[in-house]
């Protein structure tokens, strides 16, 4: 089993360069299979979500290979449109595949995604957009058929601004008859990534980035190019560790369009941020200021997936700070981690009161989901003492060799294997 072994208390210092963003690239990949061809990504980071999503491709018959930040997927050797229940299983975002297969094959079977630490993540809003196009879903236990002769365009309003749902449908309509238009559309910028990867595969799509987006179906996709967006929320997060360990650090290779609602509450936290063009700096002198309230909502408000990593800066703020998730509903495990480490934060409902306390210190804590585990790590690394984190593939999930990135950084983070009793014994 391995471990993070943090010994805290050290400034960040350094230049980092931004990896590619993996919410970005996992929709793209998934949308490779549309192509006729080979499709060339770059700038993939080296996740594990990546390697599973490569994974699942191959299993369906596609050639996938992985070396140097690029993927190359040629999809044309694909003859089953069923993902492995077990695949499935392993990572949420298998569930993007159900657009491209549909448009495809005229069928897709896959299984209910598992159960999710950060609270329920319902797929209603994928299904009911594939029903619009004309796809028939039969539902059997967990698993889920959808079958479509010919996807017909139609007009599709989601209730809430899902991102996968968006990204689904949209794949789903560039091969169906006629126009579709995704209203109430998630606005991030991986969809915006998802559209220029799209087009230029032969796709006709506009309005990416906006709330609502215009799909003109057309016969057939042909292999392309494509460089990944950077990773906003890599970004971020490096950003927040700057500021918790009052360090100064240098981000290249930045979008900062990309992260408006980040910058604005870390200046409202007193972080110094100078931009020029793709590279940022940051630094946190000083004590950080209490932000009196945060929301979490959709692109482009303060980022759910930045919430946790947030709510360590206002823990050593000077005064108190409102967080309100409003997302994903159960997505605060991370606090009984960081009141381990010394932190003052109460529940209220689905709003954090975080009371900023002078100093954080070591413990043994559990990363419980991707972001979660992030966030414990910039405690670590802001906080007295050595911290110890357990379950670590979390955090693998989101960012390439974390412990390398911030020791490059001036941290001090260890990753340990501990042999596990069984193994031992023999
Ligand atoms: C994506 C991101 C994830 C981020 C999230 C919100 C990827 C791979 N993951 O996840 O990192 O935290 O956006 O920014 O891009 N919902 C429904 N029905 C549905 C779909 C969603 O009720 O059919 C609800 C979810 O339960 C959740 C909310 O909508 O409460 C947001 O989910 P969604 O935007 O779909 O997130 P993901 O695409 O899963």
């Amino acid at each position: 089993m391995e471990k993070l072994v943090i010994e805290g208390g050290r400034p960040l210092q350094g230049t980092a360069r931004i990896e590619g963003a993996k919410n970005a690239a996992l929709p793209i990949l998934a949308a490779s299979l549309l192509a006729d061809g080979k499709v060339n990504i770059e700038n993939v980071p080296d996740l594990l979500d990546i390697h599973v999503m490569l994974d699942i491709l191959r299993a369906l018959g596609a050639r996938a290979s992985y070396s140097g930040m690029s993927a190359a997927v040629d999809a044309s050797t694909v003859r089953s449109s069923e993902i492995p229940e077990a695949l499935m299983n392993k990572m949420r975002s298998s569930i993007f595949l159900m657009g491209p297969l549909l448009a495809r094959f005229g069928e897709v079977t896959v299984y209910q995604p598992g159960g999710c630490a950060i609270g329920e993540r319902k797929i209603d809003l994928h299904l009911r957009g594939l029903q619009a196009l004309g796809a028939t879903i039969t539902e059997s236990g967990n698993r889920i058929e959808c079958r479509a002769a010919k996807l017909k365009g139609a007009d599709v309003l989601l209730d809430f601004p899902s991102v996968g749902a968006t990204e689904n449908i949209m794949m789903a309509a560039v091969t169906a008859e006629g126009i579709t238009t995704i209203s109430n559309a998630a606005r991030e910028p991986e969809i915006w990534d998802l559209q220029q990867f799209l087009n230029k595969m032969g796709s006709k799509i506009i309005g990416a980035g906006t709330d609502t987006i215009t799909i003109e179906g057309v016969k057939k996709l042909s292999p392309c190019v494509h460089k990944i967006i950077p990773d906003r929320i890599v970004t971020g997060t490096l950003m927040v560790a700057a500021a918790a360990t009052k360090g100064n650090i240098t981000l290249e290779g930045v979008v900062p369009g990309h992260l408006t609602s980040v910058i604005h509450v870390l200046r409202r936290a007193g972080v110094q941020i100078a931009i020029d063009d793709d590279i940022m700096n940051v630094s946190g002198a000083g004590r950080p200021r209490a932000v009196e309230r945060i929301v979490t909502s959709p692109y482009p408000s303060f980022p759910t997936d930045l919430q946790a990593q947030m709510m360590v800066l206002l823990s050593l703020a000077d005064g108190l700070s409102v967080m309100k998730e409003t997302v994903f509903e159960g997505r605060y495990k991370h606090v009984h981690e960081l009141c381990a480490m010394g932190a003052d934060i109460r529940m209220d409902g689905n709003s954090a009161l975080i009371r900023g306390v002078p100093r954080l210190y070591g413990a043994s804590v559990e990363a419980t989901d991707l972001r979660a585990g992030a966030a414990l790590v910039i405690a670590g690394l802001a906080a007295k003492g050595r911290t110890v984190i357990d379950q670590i593939h979390h955090i693998d999930r989101g960012y390439e060799s974390i412990e390398n990135t911030f020791n490059s950084l001036g941290g001090q983070i260890e990753r340990t294997v501990t042999l596990s009793q069984d193994r031992i014994a023999l």
